[in-house]
């Protein structure tokens, strides 16, 4: 397993196969391409180390439940966590619909009011609103102020009324606005209001620290971190404990009798089944990757990619680019009077793939008046030659389409 040392991102790039094809992949936010340490380690696991987890007292079984059960650790050493406080999920989707299945019903009532905010994922409105639904509570959005970025004073004001629960995102995957999580936790706290942040958008960029955040409820996806297709949630140790599990089967359970049955410990209340024992494991090698590149390295390659990105978009004279400058990880934008489809497929004809339409951020959307948008998004591996490329391909597109 190759770890790299020092961040050189013509160095990190031979680290991923899939640039063999020679395409310009600009949707990291959709999905990150993974580096060989985490495909070596994932065939490892099921060449060398293969058996159910939890299950067999043979030794390879034994083998199976340390790698599974260590990978847990690793994903808790990421974000400063214990390993008592991370289950593993399918994705960020799950997770969140997990919260709000479990600790959701046992404490939305009717007449309760939940907090949002317009500028989230459907992932992070739609299990509120399904909740909601079946609990007869409501929904309150916090709105984003016309340079993108959250209202905080409208923030503060539906905090006050203090709603059950306040669920935001700590990047827009649209806007790519970083938002104040720790200030707005601070102030959720202070009124008694417990807290989801959506890290899906921001923990393949900056440094999560859910003891310093205090976060109450944390979620992201694996395949944005570099890693496989597998989900996390953390949640302090008191609330998984008071939480009961959503799914049941095997492995959730202390005592199954013909009448009842009793629950595991958490987290293993909350994973029914056989889990994804080789996602976790690919999980993990994805954050050794990612730590031996070092987040301040990633932070500035970022930075330099964005703002080569942005200055390019400007200087093609006919893109409106959606949300602050200040951002990390996208840009969506429109290309003059072009469709965001066709601008993608137009960039695709050049072997750039860019993400276009709503984003899965409908009610943002409505905020911005456009129905859709195209959207750029970077990771470790990008490039300023990608960008050239991608923006070549706008420009003939330009002069094509009389823009
Ligand atoms: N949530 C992913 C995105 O924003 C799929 O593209």
């Amino acid at each position: 397993m190759r770890l790299v040392s020092r961040f050189n991102p013509l160095d990190v790039r031979k680290d991923f196969p899939f640039f063999e094809k020679g395409l310009v992949y600009l949707d990291t936010a959709a999905t990150a391409q993974k580096p060989k340490a985490v495909l070596e380690s994932m065939t490892e696991c099921y060449v060398e180390h293969n058996a159910n987890v939890h299950r067999g007292v043979y030794a390879l079984a034994q083998e199976a439940t340390d790698l599974y059960e260590g990978a847990r650790k690793r994903v808790a050493k990421f974000i400063n966590a214990s390993s008592g406080e991370i289950v593993f999920v399918r994705n960020a989707t799950e997770a969140i619909n997990l919260v709000a299945q479990s600790w959701g019903r046992a404490n939305i009532s009717k007449g309760d009011v939940i907090l949002v905010t317009v500028m989230e994922h459907h992932s992070n409105i739609v299990p509120w609103q399904m909740l909601a639904k079946s609990a007869g509570a409501s929904l309150e959005f916090v709105p984003v102020s016309k340079d993108g970025l959250l209202d905080m004073d409208a923030a503060r004001l539906s905090l006050r009324k203090k709603p059950k629960l306040f669920a935001f995102t700590h990047v827009s995957n649209v806007l790519g606005a970083v938002n104040p999580a720790k200030e707005l936790i601070a102030l959720a706290h202070r009124e008694g209001v417990p807290v989801l942040l959506d890290a899906s958008q921001s923990v393949p960029h900056v440094r999560l620290d859910v003891g310093e955040l205090g976060v109450d409820f944390l979620v992201f996806s694996g395949h944005k971190l570099y890693g496989p297709h597998i989900g996390v949630l953390y949640a302090k140790r008191s609330l998984l404990e008071a939480m009961e599990p959503v799914l049941g089967g095997g492995d959730m359970i202390k005592e199954v009798a013909l009448s009842h049955s009793t629950w595991n410990d958490a987290p293993w209340k909350f994973e029914a089944g056989t889990p994804n024992v080789s996602g976790a494991v690919g999980l993990a090698a994805a954050m050794d990757y990612l730590d031996a590149l070092g987040f301040d390295a990633i932070a500035s390659h970022e930075k330099d990619i964005m703002d080569y990105a942005l200055e390019g978009l400007d200087s093609l004279g006919c893109v409106a680019i959606y949300g602050p400058r200040d951002r990390v990880g996208v840009i969506s934008f429109n290309f003059g009077d072009m469709h965001a489809h066709d601008v993608s497929s137009v960039l695709d004809e050049s072997g750039v793939c860019v993400r276009s339409g709503h984003h899965c951020a409908q009610p943002l959307m409505g905020e911005l008046k456009i129905p859709a948008c195209a959207r750029m998004s970077f990771g470790v591996y990008t490039t300023r030659s990608d960008i050239d490329r991608a923006m070549e391909a706008l420009r003939k597109a330009k002069v094509v389409f009389g823009l």
